[in-house]
Order: C-alpha cells, then sequence, then structure tokens
C-alpha cells in the first residue's frame, strides 16, 4: 500500500472485538496499526527500509512476516517493535504454534529491546486466559493505544525538564516511527516545539543503517522542527564546542541499575557530554527496564551483518568487521531517566527501585 502523505483512515479494530479503536495519536504517520481487511485484519506497518525515498506500507498477517520485518528493521524502534510482537505471538498461536515456541520464536528476532519481551509476554499472558488469540492480538493494540499516551506523557514531562534547553543532539530515531505515538527522546523535541518553546535538534547519522539522517531528520522536518544533520564523528566534537545545550536519547533496554542500552554510538556521545558539562538523558516508558538486569553485564547486545557496515561502492566486502547494534552507557554518564512516571534521577538503583516498587502507580 503506498500513500504519498501517510494519511491513512483508522481500521475498526480486532475481528470480534466489538469496540471501536483505541484512542490513538492524532500525527498522520503511524508506524504500525492494526487495519480491517478482507482477509480478517492485518498488521500494517510503514516499511522503514525504503524511507526516506518513499513512504510504502506493508500489511502483515503472519507471524513469519512480522519476525522478518522485525530482524529486517522494517519496523524497528524499541516501543514499535514491542507492539509488533505481540500481534506476531497472536498470529502464531493463530495459526497452531504451540504456545511457548511461538513465544521464544518472537522473542528472538531481536535480543536487545527488553520492549519486545514485554510485548509479547502481555500477549501470552492474554491469550492463556482463555486461548482465544483474539485476545492477543488485542493486546498489541492495547499497546499501542497505552505507548501513544506514554510518549504523551514523556514528551510533556521532558519539555519542562529542558524548556531551557535549545539546541537538542538526539542519535538514532526515537520518534513517531520509533513508536506509537510522537516518540520518547523525539517526543520531548516535538513536545517543545507544540509549546512554541525554542528547540533546535541536531541528529547524528547514525551508521550503519542511518536511522538519524534517514528517519529522524526526514520525520522532523516533515513536522516543522528545525534539524541539522551531522555525521557520528561530529557529535563529540559539537558537544565540545559548546553548540548543543544538552543530549537526549532512547533505550532499548536499561539495567536496575541505569546502565542503558541503545543504538551504537550513544556511549561516546554520553562521555563526550560528561567531559563537557553537558546534561544526558535517556527518554523511555518503564517497559524499557528489565528487572532481571542487574548492570550492563546482563544486557545482550546485538550483533548484525558486516554487510552493513561494508556498504559503501569498491569496498573489499571480505574485510573484517565489528558490528554491535547496541552500546551500553553506564549509569554514571547519565543525568536523568525522563519516564511517563517522572524524571528518574541518580542514584538510579534507588530511582528506579521506588518507580518499580508494588503499588507504585504505572
Ligand atoms: O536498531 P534500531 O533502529 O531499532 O535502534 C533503535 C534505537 O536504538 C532507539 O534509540 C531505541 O530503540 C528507542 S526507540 C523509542
Amino acid at each position: 500500500v503506498r500513500s504519498s502523505d501517510g494519511a491513512l483512515s483508522d481500521g475498526p479494530g480486532i475481528p470480534g472485538s466489538g469496540k471501536s479503536p483505541q484512542a490513538r495519536p492524532s500525527e498522520a504517520l503511524r508506524s504500525l496499526r492494526w487495519v480491517d481487511t478482507d482477509q480478517g485484519g492485518a498488521l500494517r506497518i510503514i516499511d522503514q527500509r525504503r524511507l526516506p525515498a518513499s513512504l510504502e506500507y506493508r500489511n502483515l498477517t503472519t507471524v513469519d512476516e512480522v519476525i522478518e520485518s522485525i530482524r529486517t528493521l522494517a519496523v524497528r524502534g524499541a516501543n514499535s517493535i514491542g507492539a509488533a510482537g505481540a500481534f506476531a505471538y497472536g498470529f502464531a498461536v493463530r495459526d497452531g504454534i504451540a504456545a511457548d515456541e511461538a513465544f521464544d520464536k518472537v522473542v528472538g528476532a531481536r535480543p536487545t529491546a527488553v520492549t519486545l519481551r514485554h510485548g509479547v509476554q502481555l500477549a501470552a499472558e492474554r491469550y492463556e486466559k482463555n486461548g482465544d488469540w483474539r485476545d492477543a492480538l488485542r493486546a498489541g493494540d492495547d499497546i499501542i493505544a497505552a505507548d501513544a499516551d506514554e510518549c504523551r506523557r514523556i514528551g510533556e514531562i521532558g519539555s519542562r525538564e529542558l524548556a531551557d534547553a535549545t539546541n537538542i543532539l538526539t542519535h538514532c530515531n526515537t520518534g513517531i516511527l520509533a513508536t506509537a505515538g510522537i516518540g520518547t527522546a523525539l517526543g520531548v523535541i516535538y513536545t517543545k516545539h507544540a509549546k512554541g518553546q525554542k528547540v533546535h535538534a541536531y541528529s547524528t547519522e547514525t551508521r550503519p543503517l542511518r536511522q538519524g539522517l534517514r528517519l529522524t531528520a526526514w520525520e522532523l522536518g516533515r513536522n516543522g522542527v528545525a534539524v541539522t544533520a551531522l555525521v557520528d564523528g561530529a557529535g563529540p566534537a559539537a558537544l565540545h564546542q559548546g553548540i548543543i545545550d544538552a543530549v537526549i536519547v532512547g533505550a532499548d533496554r536499561i539495567a536496575v541499575n541505569g546502565d542503558t542500552a541503545n543504538k551504537i554510538g550513544t556511549y561516546s556521545l554520553a562521555v563526550a557530554a560528561k567531559e563537557n558539562g553537558i546534561p544526558f538523558y535517556i527518554a523511555a516508558p518503564l517497559s524499557a527496564i528489565d528487572r532481571n538486569a542487574a548492570s550492563a553485564e546482563d544486557i545482550p547486545v546485538e550483533f548484525r551483518s558486516g554487510e552493513e557496515v561494508l556498504d559503501a561502492p569498491g569496498v573489499n566486502q571480505n574485510l573484517d568487521t565489528w558490528n554491535p547494534a547496541f552500546d551500553v552507557t553506564p549509569a554514571k554518564l547519565i543525568s536523568g531517566i525522563i519516564t511517563p512516571e517522572g524524571v528518574l534521577r541518580p542514584p538510579f538503583v534507588d530511582s528506579i527501585a521506588k518507580v518499580l516498587a508494588p503499588g507504585t502507580a504505572r
């Protein structure tokens, strides 16, 4: 399905749910959502591999299609793959795959973002209650609605925290494309813009797949936010030269001590921010926190094909490569973690324990 502006109408919801779709973000662009089709519905994603050259949508109707889309980053970003994972699980059990097998298959699609596991877990819990696969798909829809709401809250809280920061450096893509709402780190930038606060984004390229250049610069520009593109190697230099007021990035997995996995290149920005006295923030939903990860050592980092590194004309395709998709920034380099429940501050071991404590509003 192609669209020139991404403005598509809502589908009527999960089959048999008897309810209209939940509250959705008002943005025309949506990285993923459920749509009604003649074949009983589909998960419709923006194929992010094609952006920004063309805005194309794909309808996914099987677990293998969703897994392939997650692996190849057609659908990407921690929040979006959490929701996609729930739909994938629903398709799997609908098609007769045993619940345990379905769980492992989908969770194994990408290892670092714990949001994927959390999304599949919710779908599995819902499915196991009544053995109805449609309940797993409804979980996906619920994750989309909750994520949109959490992004709005992160944006609001972050825009208060960073009210005086104009020039904000961000890495990778944490926006509309990476979530079901306005984004996490980019949600803060969008909210500042919407409130009329001065804001100018600096978007690092994000090699090897260029999410910053292809996706972040594109979506910010499309929504009227001033943006400057820079190569990854220029990020620390920009922090050293005093042109940046704050850094804000997303998270794929946060250990309970605050160590945070995010796109490769995040760590060097955090080091440079610390060295130059510039605040460095993470923005993420609480579902990015892994209660089972005590520290960085418990966070699995995905390694991807060397072909991504060598993708340039004339380059020897037999070169040895080292291609981690993520790095882990130690908690000591992080000024604050902006969540829908407020800004968590160091020492994170305490602030995270408090926000995760039973009975705390979530
Ligand atoms: O490999 P990607 O493009 O999925 O990596 C995305 C990131 O690293 C994001 O910063 C993170 O997932 C947060 S998205 C709200």
